[in-house]
């Protein structure tokens, strides 16, 4: 896995924002899996301003979403639906059709996973994959356990998880225990991955990551085994490595 140490979170927006733009550039019509949650608002700002000066086009993007919480409304502004539009699609030319996010209102969400994998397969794979970490060394939300899914798949959110992320709603009880999340398989499929991770509350989902061994302990370690890595970290998430 590569590295790239930055000083603050603005850095690492920029310099994750280089690779999309490179990706692009090759290939217009790309197919990219954005993240949610703090981290890669920087890198979205970057892109917004580079698509306001006409330097990025999305106008030929197909973009997939890693997840989703389960149940959820699209409406319910702490749905992933409504954090990649508030902060990304709204601001950039992407075309409405071209947006692939789990139905977190799925009556059938077994049958919702299966045909989010095909409908990615069939376009050919994600050509660039943009992740963040959990402090447990979650990717998507591919939770530490004794077994990892390949496929897309539901998962019950992790007691760390739902501490970490009630804090976006106004009560625990208002936060979905489940979620819908692209399996390792579907990550480790993409073409390349970036990694996005700051703050020194990440060091340790850091060090491990970096440890070399890859376990179910830590789904963020199977990153090891893809052979177009690049983390960009600030100094803070590097102070254990
Ligand atoms: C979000 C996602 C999660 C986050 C992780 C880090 O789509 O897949 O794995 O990347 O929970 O979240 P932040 O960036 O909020 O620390």
């Amino acid at each position: 896995m590569k590295k790239i140490i930055c000083n603050n979170r603005e850095e690492i927006g920029k310099a994750a924002a280089e690779i999309v733009l490179a990706q692009m550039k090759r290939k217009p019509d790309s197919i990219l899996g954005f993240a949610t949650g703090s981290s890669p608002i920087p890198l979205y700002n970057s892109l917004i301003e580079l698509c306001k000066k006409s330097e990025l086009d999305f106008s030929r993007v197909t973009s997939f979403n890693l997840d989703e919480y389960y149940p959820i409304k699209r409406e319910n502004d702490q749905s992933y639906y409504y954090f990649m539009w508030d902060n990304l699609f709204s601001h950039v030319n992407i075309k409405r059709e071209n947006v692939n996010i789990l139905n977190g209102e799925a009556a059938d969400p077994a049958g919702e996973c299966r045909a989010y994998d095909e409908k990615i397969e069939k376009m050919g794979g994600i050509d660039l994959q943009i992740l963040g970490i959990g402090h447990n060394g979650h990717i998507g939300f591919n939770e530490p356990a004794e077994f990892l899914s390949a496929d897309t798949h539901m998962v019950t959110l992790t007691e760390s998880t739902i501490k970490a992320n009630s804090i976006y709603f106004k009560t625990e009880d208002e936060m979905p225990k489940s979620a819908l999340t692209l399996g390792l398989g579907g990550i480790m499929k993409a073409k390349k991955i970036i990694v996005v991770i700051n703050g020194s509350s990440k060091a340790q989902a850091v060090r491990r990551l970096f440890d070399r061994r890859v376990g179910t302990d830590c789904p963020g370690s199977i990153l090891n085994l893809h052979n177009d890595v690049t983390v960009i970290l600030d100094n803070e998430a590097a102070e254990l490595i």
